[in-house]
């Protein structure tokens, strides 16, 4: 789970500051940032598993509210494993996702994608999901 985060992350990040970083400098950084969350301390994290209780993918939820006393469920990652992909995998547990986050009475699911990930932005379309915010960003 902590390589396929990074690894996730990592392909995320805008490749203009991508080109300043040392990858393994990086991680170090990283890592202690979001190890609560990958850790499970803050979240809840499912994991898909096949017939043979092969691992194909998992999701970390948690909570997040900044904008409004109210706080939504929030997918922190989700990630299916290369050969599985394009199943219906990464659907499924985002559908799992917001039916847990239901349950638990949120009105509300949010995630964060990269710009440049086109095949999880489709996903998440695909499944109701519309951009409300934009982050910015000029090279200086
Ligand atoms: C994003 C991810 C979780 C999707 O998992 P998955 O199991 O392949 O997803 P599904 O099979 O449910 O759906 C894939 C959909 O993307 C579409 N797709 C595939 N490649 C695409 C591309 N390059 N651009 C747009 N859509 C694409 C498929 O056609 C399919 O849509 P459809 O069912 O409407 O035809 C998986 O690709 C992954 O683990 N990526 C690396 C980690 C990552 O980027 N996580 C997201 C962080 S925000």
């Amino acid at each position: 789970m902590w390589s396929a985060t990074l690894q996730t992350v990592w392909d995320d990040l805008p490749p203009d500051e991508r080109g300043h970083l040392d990858r393994a400098a990086w991680e170090r950084h990283f890592r202690k940032k979001i190890e609560a969350f990958v850790e499970g301390d803050r979240t809840e994290r499912w994991v898909a598993e096949g017939p043979s209780r092969e691992f194909l993918g998992y999701l970390i939820l948690g909570e997040s509210g900044f904008l409004t006393p109210e706080t939504n469920a929030f997918v922190y990652d989700i990630w299916v494993a290369p050969e599985f992909r394009g199943r219906g995998i990464g659907k499924a547990l985002v559908e799992w996702a917001s039916e847990w986050a239901r349950s638990r009475g949120h009105r509300k699911i949010k995630l964060e994608v990269g710009e440049g990930n086109a095949r999880a932005r489709h996903v998440y379309e695909a499944l109701g999901f519309r951009s409300e915010r934009r982050y910015m960003g000029k090279p200086l």
